[in-house]
């Protein structure tokens, strides 16, 4: 009689690979998580393969912070580097790059910020952002990346990529757009794993967590623009806005179930208030229920032996 049911095929596993380290570092505030160094890439990605799990998704943090994030758009960047490196670990694992500028830039914004911005607060030039996540998306396809997933919520994102991706013939290369990331608290152990700090807030550019309408909205915006997949980030706390677009695509849809949300389980469960095993077997057949075809979790290696 049950109508749900989770597989590891639904899982996408988040990998964090830092060019500063040379062991691995666990995330202080997200413990059983941890930065990887360059040279740990592929045994995480084999790790994972046989685990179960056929697709990562690949965050950098870099030592080479600056304005632009020019890091991200060098051949020889860190970016370029760790899609390579899990490219080659596993040919039939699904890599996927996510597209920001927040992990590569000094004042920790998702794109460039507009000169008018003298404390750099977060007033994000849009468009010149564009030009420059267009570059980056190449230099991921050039790497190896199956399918490119800006995270950034520029408007015009998706178009832009898939311009410039078809242009340099990565026609092949997908785009999964988060598209409608909420601008969040659940997003607090990830700035601490990635190392990013920075003024204001993100309220310029990602969603008012208040607004549903205008979430569906902006997800079918980057439908018209041509994403293959449309993810709903955070997750438990969206439930109701996956369930509504799933409603209203027939994309396939995916769901990130993001820092805070895998921290408040852990902190949950070592404090003895929760079963483990149960609680995110029961999250993850609620994102499925409400609508989503794949999952990003950091758990994605437990619960594929969980399932
Ligand atoms: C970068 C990005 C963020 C996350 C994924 N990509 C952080 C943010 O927007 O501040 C969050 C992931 C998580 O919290 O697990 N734009």
């Amino acid at each position: 009689m049950r109508e749900t049911v989770v597989t590891r095929n639904d899982l996408v596993l988040p990998l964090f690979v830092n060019e500063g380290i040379s062991e691995p570092v666990e995330v202080v505030s997200m413990p059983g998580v941890f930065n990887w160094p360059e040279s740990s890439v592929a045994d995480e990605v084999k790790r994972a393969w046989e685990n179960g799990i056929k697709a990562v998704i690949l965050f950098g943090v870099t030592k080479h912070k600056d304005a632009l994030g020019s890091d991200s758009l060098k051949a020889d960047g860190l970016m370029a580097r760790m899609l390579r490196s899990a490219r080659a670990a596993v040919p039939g694992m699904v890599v996927i790059a996510d597209n920001c500028f927040c992990e590569y830039t000094d004042h920790g914004h998702c794109g460039v910020l507009k000169t008018g911005d003298p404390d750099q607060s977060g007033v994000v030039d849009n468009d010149a952002t564009l030009a420059n996540l267009q570059q980056q998306a190449v230099v991921a396809a050039e790497a190896g990346a199956d399918l490119v997933a800006p995270s950034g919520m520029m408007d015009g994102m998706v178009e832009a990529m898939r311009v410039a991706l078809d242009q340099h013939g990565f026609d092949h290369v997908g785009i999964m757009a988060y598209a409608a990331k909420f601008a969040s608290s659940f997003y607090g152990p990830f700035r601490d794993a990635v190392d990013s700090t920075f003024k204001g807030n993100r309220q310029t550019y990602q969603m008012d967590s208040a607004n549903g309408r205008e979430a569906i909205a902006e997800a079918l915006q980057d439908e018209m623009e041509g994403a293959d997949i449309l993810m709903v980030k955070p997750g438990l706390a969206y439930l109701d806005v996956l369930a509504r677009l799933r409603d209203q695509t027939d994309k396939p849809l995916a769901v990130y179930q993001v820092s805070g949300e895998y921290s408040m389980i852990k902190h949950a469960v070592a404090a003895g208030a929760i079963d483990e095993k149960a609680i995110v077997v029961e999250t993850l057949t609620a994102f499925k229920r409400a609508g989503s075809d794949l999952i990003l979790t950091y758990y994605a290696n437990e619960a594929a032996h969980w399932l």
